[in-house]
């Protein structure tokens, strides 16, 4: 089976943005973190406002790291839409549709170019694969800082989730711990 990371940053207070954007809960630790993790990608997972989001950069833009990677876009929604609503934009990204019980065949099946593949998506997709793909983790980063204002992001999605830790370390105040279900 494929190794799936799901990887998130969070504040204290469980924002997952700021103005619409990462960023502001992210630190120049967590951001190395996550190129880490970029680098063992074989494929990037991403959500359909994520990838329809123009203040977002490209993942997989021409000189950048990730070039070659493919991007694939999961969706609950009309995949045949979203594909048409990416090339508009000219995205090079894949609209995957999954649904629970779909995930694995899906995640089996996508291009990938080495067998990890690495979900940067919001939160609410990020905790339906982790709820519904066997063995996924989750590499939460824990920036030290809590932080809400008008633009704060946090999940909405309607889940139970038991989970056990199989790993934590700190640098430089940033925490990263890593869970499966439990
Ligand atoms: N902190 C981080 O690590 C991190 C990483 C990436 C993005 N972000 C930030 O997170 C925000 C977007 O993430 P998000 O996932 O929360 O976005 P979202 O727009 O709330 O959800 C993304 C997708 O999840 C589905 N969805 C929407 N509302 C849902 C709900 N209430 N319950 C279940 N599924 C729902 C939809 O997917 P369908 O296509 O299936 O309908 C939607 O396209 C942005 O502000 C972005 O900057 C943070």
């Amino acid at each position: 089976m494929r190794e799936l990371i799901i990887s998130l940053v969070q504040t204290i207070n469980g924002s997952y943005a700021q103005d619409g954007w990462s960023t502001g809960v992210s630190t120049k630790t967590d951001f190395e973190y996550f190129k880490s993790l970029r680098r063992r990608a074989g494929a990037i997972i991403i959500d359909r406002r994520t990838a329809l989001n123009p203040a977002l950069p490209l993942v997989n833009a021409p000189g950048k790291a990730l070039e070659h990677t493919p991007v694939h876009v999961l969706t609950e929604s009309d995949p045949e839409v979203l594909s048409g609503q990416l090339e508009e934009r000219g995205l090079d990204y894949r609209a995957q549709h999954f649904s629970p019980d779909t995930l694995t065949r899906v995640l089996e099946s996508i291009e990938s170019v080495n067998d990890t593949l690495v979900c940067e998506s919001g939160p609410n997709l990020a905790y339906r694969l982790l709820d519904a793909y066997p063995g996924a983790e989750l590499h939460l980063s824990l920036s030290p800082r809590y932080s809400r204002n008008s633009g704060s992001h946090f999940s909405q999605l309607e889940a139970s989730l038991e989970l056990r830790v199989i790993d934590a370390k700190t640098v430089h105040d940033q925490v990263f711990i890593r869970y499966v279900k439990a």
